[in-house]
């Protein structure tokens, strides 16, 4: 057997074993980048544990309460594991999400009037949101541009670092585009001055990150978005001394050495539990190391090939639709090969004279066959304005007009007044994928075939 047969045969099996709920349901599942989907026996593994063991509030004596403050220590020690981050040089504060890590390093970066903070246009917002604390301490803010291919365009550097601490943020892996921005641009902004945040949310359900050699001072993580289970916990994976840089904000339970309210002083603690306020999540976090062990035994190695196949025919099947006048029926946003890319594909639908389909319509029609994609800009403006080709002083203008409350896409859309896409579909593939999946898929897009949009939408108005 071929070394690709023996691969799809693995995955068959895994997803017959693991993934049953998705062909007894009838489902295509293909949104991995907004969720990962637990394997079922992740799911017994867990459950057993809790039902073995009495875990109380941590961070007190009493034997449930140890035993927690073990689990969510060893947890610790397992994910530094995973992720090969050398236990000398890194900690893991567990957060509520990917966003929550940004957030701790955001509000609590050194930021000043000389800092700069650099970015990729290509970041989800929860990166973008770190600009408004670094424009709040007077920092320069700055984006790196993109090609139409979205990746970095030809020519662009990262500036100098400014004299106060700079801050250089970008995802190891597109949320929009599946693009994977190289992870030497760590070293190489470092050399600049810069701390860097990678924000890896998209790229470690996929693909292994060896921490070490990397080298980022902070790293996000949502490990729903890796297996599925448990949801509200994710990961802030930092350097000890880049910890050591962050001021937070405030202080809370749990974070503190000592509190005094007479003499109004404080003293946070010296680790990870510092920036976890709170009570952690201690039985989400009773739920990682299953599905860690989940991952390692299919082999993060097996599991990137997997998807990268799969990826390949799923571009090739995109391209080849066309529709009777010999125009595309699809046009893909990024890169068309599997070159430094990942298993997200954002794209639209247009119709034979080029004009787009409303992604809400498509959206919406999947749903009827119980496909889930996602349909608008996954909370990536930047990739989405490059993308669409969107002009910036009329989309500033459209976005400002639109009245609080009820702000919607397709209000923007005919704002912007011209045949200009707003949003897009995204596949994104993952653990169960499986080639019935890319074709059920394609005999969806096939239905678009010679269907001019005025058709679509009046149909969708109906
Ligand atoms: C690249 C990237 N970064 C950050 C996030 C935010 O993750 P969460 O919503 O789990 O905080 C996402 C979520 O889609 C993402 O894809």
């Amino acid at each position: 057997m071929s070394e690709k047969a023996t691969l799809e045969k693995r995955f068959a099996e895994i997803r017959a074993r693991d993934f049953t709920r998705l062909d007894r349901g009838g489902h295509t599942y293909l949104d991995y980048t907004g969720s990962g989907l637990y394997a079922e026996s992740q799911l017994r593994s867990h459950m057993q544990f809790l039902q073995d063991h009495v875990l109380g509030n941590p961070h007190s004596e009493n034997p449930a309460s140890a035993a927690a403050t073990r689990l969510v220590e060893s947890t610790r020690e397992r994910v530094l594991e995973f992720f090969n981050a050398d236990p000398d040089v890194y900690q893991v504060v567990f957060t509520a999400n990917a966003s929550a890590a940004l957030k701790l390093v955001g509000e609590a970066y050194p930021f000043e009037a000389t800092s700069r903070f650099v970015l990729l246009r290509d970041n989800h917002n929860s990166v973008n949101g770190i600009r408004s604390y670094a424009r709040a301490r007077g920092a320069e803010v700055s984006y790196i541009d993109l090609s139409r291919d979205l990746r970095i365009a030809p020519g662009e550097r990262i500036p100098p670092a400014g004299e106060g601490p700079s801050l250089f943020a970008y995802p190891a892996q597109s949320n929009f585009s599946g693009v994977q921005h190289p992870l030497a641009l760590v070293e190489e902004a470092h050399a600049l001055g810069y701390d860097v945040v990678l924000d890896a949310a998209a790229f470690v359900p996929t693909n292994p990150v060896d921490v070490s050699a990397v080298g980022p001072d902070y790293m996000c993580v949502s490990f729903y978005k890796m297996f599925g289970f448990p949801t509200g916990v994710g990961a802030l994976i930092a350097r000890t001394d880049a910890l050591h840089k962050l001021h937070r904000p405030w202080f809370a339970g749990g974070t503190v050495e000592y509190v005094s309210v007479q003499s109004e002083v404080h003293r946070l603690r010296n680790d990870a539990g510092a920036f976890e306020d709170g009570t952690p999540n201690f039985l989400a976090i009773a739920g990682i190391p299953s599905g860690l062990d989940f991952l390692e035994s299919v082999g993060m190695d097996a599991l990137h090939e997997h998807v990268l196949g799969l990826t390949s025919r799923l571009l090739e099947m995109l391209t080849e639709l066309h529709h009777g006048n010999g125009r595309p029926v699809v046009d893909v946003y990024g890169p068309l090969t599997t070159e430094a890319r990942g298993g997200t594909v954002a794209f639209n639908v247009l119709d034979p004279e080029g004009r787009v389909v409303p992604f809400g319509v498509v959206e919406r029609e999947a749903s009827e066959e119980n496909i889930s994609l996602r349909g608008g800009c996954f909370c990536n403006p930047g990739a989405a304005e490059v993308a669409f080709g969107l002009p910036a002083s009329e989309t500033l203008d459209c976005l400002q007009a639109q009245p609080w409350g009820a702000f919607n896409l397709k209000d923007l859309s005919s704002c912007l007044g011209r045949d200009l896409p707003v949003g897009a579909m995204r596949a994104s593939l993952g653990i169960a994928t499986d080639h019935a999946d890319l074709d059920r898929l394609a005999a969806f897009l096939r239905r678009y075939v010679d269907r001019p949009v005025d058709a679509l939408e009046a149909a969708a108005a109906r």
